[in-house]
């Protein structure tokens, strides 16, 4: 199984990071293939936390090369300031691969990010505030800088200068701000070229060859299925393709070459920022969702609103991501549960639906329909096997399989390596 895709099937921060963590003993190369800084892992190693953003988990692991795809929008301060605190807690950065094709995080993005969002006003996205729309945005309109750029200061500057220009003008004309200084963030910019001049290669290509020799690869997604450019709740969602599909494309791979394509899961859901989220819990539950779950951005620090696990969304990510399985993480969370529910449908105006809606409005007025059963009420994170589990807890798995129609192959019970259940499906 040389090609491995991972990706959130929610909202984002389904727990990928611990997944990634328990697969990466295995694989030779982890590999980002979209979003940028945007995204936040937390992995717990030997006791030790770690919070990556930007930098593939696989950097924790001697034996494996972590890749930043050309998918993937970079801050180059941020990736250097990740570099160095690695570096500082003694994890060896040297073997990661930049590529060179990969579009820059430009000062003008993040001032952009924040000035649109705070004209939106109440419409707003919620977005990260971390440059990443504008950045793909000036990507999709050819004016983006790119990695590369900053190896050629001729280059960087001519570009630069075309960029700056408009931007300035929207900077000051539209939002009444102060125009940015091309010579500042040249010299800046430049600087962090130095700095990554040694990690920056054709990443499609040592890909490609790691592949052709048999290695495994492990292609990691940032956010999740819903937050889609193109497939998920539009507006609300982020830049670039999350699904597996997007691997293809921001990793530089063909579609033949990704073999198992895991989906992480939540037991239940989260999301941050604005947007339709049918199955939304109650305050009361949401709320205990939120503190047994810790369930506060690694990026943001925002708390996240949480809800019952939604079968709709399971079912569409399944399909759209052509799983071949699902891991279910932060079981252990509804131990607090007298019951559980699970969203098997949404309704609206007296028609059910067992699919996405094919309408934003329907998806955005649906109500949901939930299948209510027993919780366990119980600690479960000491399991370590299926008969560990309360006979609850099992029904409740069987459910989740039913429901979306994909085996389950691993669940995790607490945020330790260690406490995991592997099923036979595996
Ligand atoms: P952006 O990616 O910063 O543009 O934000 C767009 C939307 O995606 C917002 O609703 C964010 O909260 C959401 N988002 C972006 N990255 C993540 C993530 O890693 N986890 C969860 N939500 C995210």
């Amino acid at each position: 199984m040389p090609g491995i895709a991972l990706v959130g099937t929610q909202w984002g921060d389904e727990g990928k990071g611990k997944v990634t963590d328990l697969l990466a003993g295995t694989v030779d190369l982890v590999v980002r293939y979209q979003g940028g800084n945007n995204a936040g892992h937390t992995i717990v190693v030997e006791g030790e936390r770690y919070a990556l953003h930007l930098v593939p988990t696989g950097v924790l692991y001697p034996h494996c090369i972590p890749v930043i795809g050309p998918g993937v929008v970079v801050n180059p301060q941020v990736l250097l300031e990740e570099v160095d605190t690695l570096e500082g807690r003694g994890i060896d950065t040297s073997r990661l691969l930049l590529s060179g094709n990969a579009h820059l995080i430009m000062p003008y993005h993040l001032e952009l990010d924040r000035v649109t969002e705070r004209r939106l006003g109440k419409n707003r996205l919620g977005t990260t505030k971390r440059g990443i729309g504008p950045a793909y945005a000036d990507k999709a309109t050819r004016v983006g800088l790119r990695v590369q750029d900053l190896l050629d200061p001729k280059i960087f500057s001519a570009k630069l200068e075309v960029a700056l220009k408009e931007k300035n003008l929207l900077l000051t004309r539209v939002y009444g701000r102060l125009p940015l200084e091309p010579k500042e963030i040249e010299e800046e910019y430049l600087s962090y070229g130095e700095r990554l001049k040694p990690f920056i290669a054709d990443t499609a290509l040592a890909v490609q060859k790691a592949l052709d020799s048999g290695r495994t690869v492990l292609f990691e997604g940032a956010q999740a299925t819903m937050l889609d450019l193109d497939h998920g709740t539009y507006p609300f969602v982020t830049s670039s393709n999350p699904v597996a599909g997007g691997a293809c494309a921001g990793a530089g791979i063909g579609p033949r070459d990704i073999d198992q394509i895991i989906g992480i899961a939540k037991a239940y859901c989260t999301r941050v920022g604005a947007g339709p989220f049918p199955s939304e819990a109650d305050p009361t539950d949401a709320e205990v969702m939120v503190e047994v779950g810790a369930e506060y951005g690694t990026t943001t620090g925002r708390k996240r609103r949480c809800g019952w696990y939604d079968a709709v969304a399971g079912r569409f990510a399944a399909r759209l991501n052509t799983l071949t399985e699902l891991v279910i993480t932060k079981l252990d969370v509804l131990s607090a549960f007298e019951t559980v529910k699970v969203c098997v449908a949404y309704e609206f105006e007296g028609e059910r639906y067992e699919e996405m809606p094919p309408h934003q409005t329907i998806f955005n007025k649906c109500r949901p329909v939930y299948e209510e059963v027993p919780g366990w009420k119980e600690d479960i994170s000491d399991a370590r096997a299926l008969e560990d589990l309360p006979k609850e807890t099992r029904s409740y798995i069987d459910l989740l399989e039913q429901v979306v129609g994909k085996p389950i192959s691993w669940l995790s019970v607490g945020p330790a390596r260690d406490q995991i259940v592997r099923l036979a499906a595996e």
